[in-house]
């Protein structure tokens, strides 16, 4: 049943609690949420203050409990959590400096995230623990990323003109990682019946990744790997476009159609989530005449593989980019804020002047940054979409009175009705 499931991605922050028979009428059969537990949200909920709690902004425990799946964010914690001692010292962007100790604490993701130490038994048993208090099918945060090489090295200084440098081969697919999620399979994932995805990103070798997926290991379900969504990245920052021909997006979905299926490698579809932009953007063309073709177009693309599909909310809509003249306060993510920052910070040291402002940058992120993904849906022509009538956390696209669901539904050529 799993494998022929329609997965929908929730992301609460921009839907709307009042919608629910929406989902309904779509046809989905489980919905995937994005966090939804206690957070200071400096990661829109990926940054976690209480596992056994929800965000009082999205409802009660008891509401939960009607509920199916959400996103399990154990790589990393949140900083209000609970702080350990790093073994080692480092200085660097991975490395934030602890004053009350004097010690570092590494952090992967931003300072606020600092990575939680699977190496230690009573770590894991927390979570497995907190696995059953949700009882929800999960799909792991970047799950390749939870055992590191021994001793944490340094990367190699590879490239002196980027401020970060490639360390995927030390925080990826680390020696201790099928041994944990073995673990947490018969501590957790055997009692329930439960799908399993595990995100795994920085790496697309096939090979490594196959060990996640093969019945007999008994981990996960399927994978949401990361090849065709870096595909179309720079090296640098997967917020820089690149340039992508229509052969190596073939490739890339031929390879891992075909990749083990005899030996029970299944694969999880998705050509959107909240961590990409739209992707008629991306993948075809959002011009008035073609934006709806395109969406369709996509729309085939994903349902003629032989994989488990996932729909990121609004993908259902051919919802689009928001415009390339919002400046960089309309920005709300992290990521983006970040990245924006230390290249205005490099600017100004390179230049020894005041900043300029920075279009290439803004013109990469119009197509690339998570942002995108996570603007309110627009449900309505009403004010902020429908979406509130208060202040909505980020600026519906300015699209919204012309392109919406409510105008959607019911228009048999519609986006939404195909
Ligand atoms: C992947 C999540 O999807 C993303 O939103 C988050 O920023 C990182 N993992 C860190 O948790």
């Amino acid at each position: 049943m799993w494998k022929s499931a329609t997965v929908y991605q929730l992301y609460p922050a921009s839907h709307h609690i009042a919608k629910l028979d929406y989902l309904k009428n779509l046809g989905v059969d489980v919905i995937w949420l994005s966090p939804i537990y206690r957070s200071p949200l400096a990661d829109m909920g990926y940054d976690i203050s209480n596992y056994k709690d929800s965000d009082a902004r999205y409802g009660t425990i008891e509401d939960w409990d009607r509920l199916l799946a959400m996103d399990l964010v154990v790589n990393h914690t949140s900083d209000k959590y609970i702080w350990r001692p790093g073994k080692s010292v480092f200085q660097g962007s991975a490395w934030e400096h602890d004053s009350t100790t004097g010690e570092y604490y590494l952090h992967l993701f931003v300072s606020k995230q600092p990575d939680l130490n699977w190496d230690n038994p009573v770590v894991r048993s927390d979570i497995w623990d907190n696995m059953q208090f949700w009882r929800a099918s999960p799909q792991i945060d970047v799950i390749n990323c939870i055992s590191k090489t021994d001793g944490l090295p340094d990367a190699p200084l590879v490239d002196r003109m980027q401020y970060y440098q490639p360390a995927s081969m030390y925080i990826t697919n680390g020696p201790q990682v099928h041994k944990y999620i073995k673990q947490m399979h018969t501590e957790v994932l055997s009692q329930h019946d439960l799908i399993m995805v595990g995100e795994t990103p920085f790496t697309h070798e096939a090979s490594g990744l196959a060990a996640y997926v093969l019945p007999q290991n008994r981990e996960f379900n399927m994978l949401f790997q990361f090849e065709l969504m870096d595909f179309d990245s720079r090296s640098e920052s997967p917020l820089l476009k690149n340039f992508w021909t229509l052969g190596e997006l073939k490739a890339i979905i031929g390879r891992w159609q075909r990749f083990m299926r005899d030996d029970g490698f299944w694969n999880a579809a998705y050509i959107e989530n909240h961590d990409q932009a739209r992707s008629v953007v991306r993948f075809w063309n959002d011009t008035a005449q073609w934006r709806a073709v395109s969406a369709k177009m996509l729309i085939i693309l994903e349902i003629t593989q032989m994989v488990t599909l996932y729909v990121y909310q609004g993908q259902e809509l051919g919802l689009k980019n928001f415009p390339r003249t919002w400046r960089i306060e309309e920005y709300d993510d992290v990521a983006s804020q970040i990245y924006w920052n230390l290249t205005e910070y490099q600017r100004q040291k390179a230049q020894g002047k005041e900043a300029v402002e920075m279009f290439d940058i803004l013109d990469s992120f119009a197509q690339k940054a998570r942002d995108h993904a996570r603007t309110p849906i627009q449900w309505n022509a009403g004010a902020h979409g429908g979406f509130t009538t208060g202040t909505p956390y980020m600026r519906v696209n300015d699209d919204y009175p012309e392109w919406n669901a409510e105008q959607q539904i019911g228009d048999e050529t519609s986006v939404h009705a195909f």
